[in-house]
């Protein structure tokens, strides 16, 4: 065959591509992994404990198992032994993989058996006949700042200068206490996965952000050779960073082993809330004091989230003053507190998301004390080199973000006093906050083969969790080979395709797109070679960029953007309406406007869920949840959701060979400051507690009106 080595300039990069599974996708013929069709197909349905911290002392299993289509029953009586001891590739698992290992309830919603049966439903009646007894012993599941238990885990804190000398030098001073809640990820996607053995290899059809790092994982855990275990997670409706191995996964396999059938396990809404992580609420203390004309003396940022008493969990929202902001004085704190409750992870922006609440609302308020405009604080304040690393930063627009925002906004217009805008009912505010994000990449391996139709096809373990992902890597590809994207071919998500980075970090594209741009260059220069000439099985490059990454220079890396937000309060029914919100990004190179657009309005929606909507609520008296469902937990939806407009400056990564900086969580960074910032010029009223919710808007004005009920 002869391959066609027409050099174009390919519309790839930074032209608007529609996602190529799309089709796949309205159509319903894309499969997720509870719905590809298995022949022998068993169904397990997990049993969580209704107690929040004990032991089991008995579980009626004989009466399941006589139940209709029942299989097997699993809990820690008959399950097979795993290692709990297993470090992976992002660290220990949470131990509630460990599953049915111990008589132990550590918190609630631990997974304490599986029933298999021959469907789904029958497999759930069993599950919910199932009898199980616990010794209960007392739980302790409060969180709160001041409680006892907190402690600083190593490395978690950083200072330079004396910050009560200068917060008392200072002209102006805030210091304020800032609270959010427990949220949750809630993916459209419920956690799924089908497991059998084919071939003497273990198969998992899963949703997940890492097919690698799950199969490492799984092997780890069952003492498997990593070659034995082999994951693929074609499509995934979401993950947010709770899409790791779990509890599940572990079952199924159990499972799958024991009955040598395919087995399926699928989570109802109120398991994924019980067993998959969340976001841990935070109790912050931010300290600022500037001289007059608004240049900070002390920034000091106290954070602290809980963790399990499995496993410890830093938030680490104290990180974000870190690179942001300089003072003479400058200290920054994660601590954690464990408490009974199951462990919470990483959910997009992890860290940021609470941390830039607490700091850029007391910037707000101290803009507002100093009388000074808060975009020109912020530009005061901008540091030329990393205020605690002493780095260079790899690029830093975050001030070009704030001008091109401001005009796009309108801002200029903006009257600062509070509480004197109307229309009708409506109190008006407008208010902004910056925004940023850690720009990493991390080696990763990717092949890229030229077939002998003229085609190309690229292999990489990624993982497209809604992103795009699999679109993007296709248009690097294609600008790197010169040919147009609709001859490149993607396979994705696949763990035999090698080790790469998962889907994470907001790493995901650049780092895999690091990869493919560097086989697909190599390729490129191996055609010629082949005069013409391209064999059957074609010619394949193969890269890993290990070496690459750990030759980038010592930087600050991050993005960076501004957040605008305007609202409407009704403060007779505590009601608040976002408006319109604007983002402006300096986020490296956008590989795919069309689907870039929609990542960073997403986060910006997620923000509005924070300010307004998001909070897992916690029953101390029984230890688990109230409402954990879509009913209980409201999460922004059409209606909560105005225009909301992301736009991007001009700001290719200066040493990502495409540009990348990366952009899945930038987008709800500082949203909810700018909203609650917004809030406080419409009201006047500072909300520091997360979401400001109906209640707190009226008991605010109650307290206004010095109403001896508030
Ligand atoms: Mo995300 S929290 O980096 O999966």
């Amino acid at each position: 065959m002869t391959q066609a080595s027409t050099t174009v300039k390919p519309d790839a990069v930074g032209v608007a591509h529609t996602r190529v599974e799309a089709l796949d996708k309205v159509t319903g013929a894309a499969r997720y992994a509870g719905e590809i069709p298995f022949a022998e197909l068993a169904h397990g349905w997990l049993v969580l404990s209704t107690v929040t911290r004990g032991r089991i002392t008995s579980i009626d299993e004989a009466a399941v198992r006589a139940l209709p289509g029942v299989l097997t029953v699993l809990h820690h009586g008959n399950a097979p032994r795993v290692k709990d001891d297993v470090v992976g590739a992002l660290g220990r698992p949470d131990p509630i993989v460990e599953v049915f290992q111990h008589d132990r309830v550590p918190h609630a919603g631990w997974p304490v058996a599986l029933v298999v049966a021959e469907t789904s439903e029958q497999a759930r009646e069993a599950a919910e006949a199932l009898v199980v007894t616990y010794a209960q012993e007392p739980h302790d599941v409060a969180f709160h700042a001041g409680r006892p238990g907190v402690y600083t885990p190593p490395e978690m804190e950083t200072a330079k200068g004396d910050l009560d000398a200068q917060l008392a030098a200072s002209a102006a001073v805030v210091d304020a206490a800032y609270t959010t809640p427990e949220q949750h990820h809630t993916a459209m996607e419920p956690h799924a996965v089908t497991v059998r053995w084919h071939d003497g290899r273990l198969e998992l059809f899963d949703s997940n952000q890492g097919s690698k790092w799950v199969a490492d994982d799984l092997a780890n855990l069952f003492s498997l050779d990593t070659s034995a275990v082999h994951v693929r997670s074609e499509h995934v409706g979401g993950a947010f960073g709770s899409k790791g191995l779990r509890a599940h996964h572990v079952a199924a396999v159990m499972a799958a082993t024991e009955l040598q059938r395919p087995v399926r396990v699928v989570l109802t809404r109120r398991q994924v809330f019980a067993t998959t992580g969340y976001r841990s609420p935070t109790a912050q203390r931010v300290r600022l004091g500037a001289d007059a004309d608004g240049r900070l003396r002390a920034f000091g940022h106290e954070h602290l989230n809980l963790t399990s008493n499995l496993r410890e969990f830093v938030e680490g929202g104290a990180g974000f003053g870190r690179s942001m902001y300089d003072a003479d004085a400058h200290h920054t704190v994660n601590r954690v507190v464990p408490v009974d409750v199951a462990t919470p992870t990483w959910m997009r922006a992890p860290g940021e998301a609470p941390g830039s609440f607490a700091v850029e609302s007391a910037l707000d308020e101290l803009a507002e004390r100093l009388g000074i405009d808060p975009i020109a604080l912020r530009v005061r304040n901008e540091p030329t080199v990393g205020p605690v690393s002493g780095l260079p930063f790899s690029s830093r627009n975050l001030l070009g973000c704030f001008e091109e925002g401001a005009r796009l906004f309108g801002w200029a217009e903006r009257d600062p006093r509070p509480r004197v805008r109307r229309d009708g009912r409506w109190l008006l505010g407008t208010g902004t906050a910056a925004s940023t994000f850690p720009s990493g990449a991390a080696p990763s391996t990717a092949s890229v083969t030229a077939e002998a139709d003229g085609s190309f096809t690229v292999r990489i373990t990624a993982s497209d969790v809604g992103t795009g992902a699999r679109t993007a890597l296709g248009l690097i590809a294609a600008e790197a080979l010169e040919v147009a994207p609709e001859r490149v071919r993607v396979r994705i998500a696949d763990s035999d395709f090698g080790n790469a980075w998962v889907a994470g970090g907001s790493m995901g594209t650049r780092s895999w797109g690091w990869a493919v741009m560097a086989a697909a260059r190599d390729l490129r220069e191996r055609l010629p070679l082949a005069a013409g000439e391209i064999p059957e099985d074609g010619i394949t490059a193969t890269t890993d960029t290990g070496a690459l990454i750990a030759q980038l220079a010592q930087k600050e890396r991050y993005a960076y953007g501004a957040q605008f937000a305007e609202v409407a309060v009704d403060v007779l029914s505590g009601e608040v309406r976002v408006r319109r919100m604007l983002g402006v990004f300096a986020a490296g190179r956008i590989v795919n406007p069309l689907t870039a657009r929609s990542q960073l309005v997403g986060g910006m929606t997620w923000g509005i869920s924070m300010a307004l909507h998001e909070e897992a609520v916690r029953d101390a008296a029984s230890g688990g949840y109230v409402g954990a469902d879509f009913a209980g937990y409201h999460v922004a939806a059409h209606a909560d959701v105005p225009a909301v407009r992301a736009e991007w400056i001009d700001d290719p990564d200066p040493d990502d060979p495409v540009g990348i900086k990366g952009i899945g969580e930038i987008g709800i960074v500082g949203t909810a400051a700018a909203i609650a910032n917004a809030v406080w010029h419409a009201t006047g009223v500072r909300h520091r507690d997360l979401p400001i919710r109906p209640d707190r808007v009226l008991l605010a004005e109650a307290r206004q009106d010095g109403r001896p009920d508030a």
